[in-house]
């Protein structure tokens, strides 16, 4: 029997105002949580060897300016490229970790870059490793955010070369950039993922997240799965 029945002069009963107030404050939170989904699956693909379901797949989610993930880029780098590059590939993410202070703004700088030059991504990632230094918490301390912001554009510009210097400028001021890196954020967090590095294999995670791995760990977590998965 409908409350709300034509010609009724019955007033609505709590229970329905109710309903209708928790809807009216929880559907925008639904909304909200349809336009987190991003058009593309996040991350940066190495060298474009696009990830199918016929390939291994190995994520990682790294903070630019955070220690452990500099050192786990070299072995894991050097163990992609011990296999033929159809067998495995390789997606990076951005999570800027809260306690790093200029995690997010290096993080944005990558997908900026990428935006820009995507073959120039993992240039930047580099860059960012080999010169961290610079951007830890003491050696910021008394500069201020648009100095910061205006030191990344510098090194960004490294990657991709000095012609797109207003394109990186601008970047920083355009709120899809924000979106991209508060996406990768979120998306971590609903894998799990709680420090950096930390590692996806096939979409199962890593135990140790948070830790580098070595050549040798990653030789004996991938050697028994290639060739295996076309079977
Ligand atoms: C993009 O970056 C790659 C790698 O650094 C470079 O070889 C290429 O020339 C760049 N493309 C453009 C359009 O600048
Ligand atoms: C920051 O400023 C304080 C006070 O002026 C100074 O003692 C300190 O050495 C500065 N730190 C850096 C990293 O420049
Ligand atoms: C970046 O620079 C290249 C040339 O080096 C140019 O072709 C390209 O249009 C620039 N991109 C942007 C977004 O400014």
């Amino acid at each position: 029997m409908g409350i709300l029945k034509q010609g009724s002069h019955k007033a609505p009963s709590p229970l329905l105002l109710l309903h209708i107030i928790i809807f009216i404050q929880v559907a925008p939170l639904i909304v909200k949580a349809q336009s987190l989904i991003p058009p593309k699956y996040d991350g940066f693909v190495y060298k474009n060897r696009a990830a199918t379901t016929d390939s291994i797949i190995i994520e990682a989610f790294f903070d630019p300016v955070c220690p452990d993930s500099r050192d786990a880029w070299p072995p894991l780098k050097q163990a992609i490229h011990h296999y033929p590059s159809g067998s495995i590939s390789l997606i990076v993410h951005t999570f800027p970790l809260p306690y790093h202070d200029n995690a997010f703004v290096t993080s944005r700088a990558l997908h900026i870059v990428n935006s820009i030059n995507s073959s120039a991504t993992y240039n930047l990632l580099e860059i960012f490793f080999n010169d961290q230094e610079r951007f830890y918490n003491p050696q910021t301390l008394n500069n201020s955010r648009a100095s910061v912001v205006n030191q990344v554009t510098q090194v960004a510009t490294k990657a991709v070369g000095k012609s797109n210097l207003s394109a990186i400028r601008s970047g920083f001021l355009d709120s899809k950039t924000d979106h991209a890196t508060r996406s990768s954020f979120k998306y971590g967090c609903s894998r799990g993922v709680y420090g950096t590095p930390f590692f996806f294999v096939n979409g199962f995670a890593l135990a140790d997240g948070g830790s580098p791995i070595t050549y040798k760990k990653w030789r004996s977590i991938i050697d028994p799965l290639v060739g295996k998965g076309k079977a």
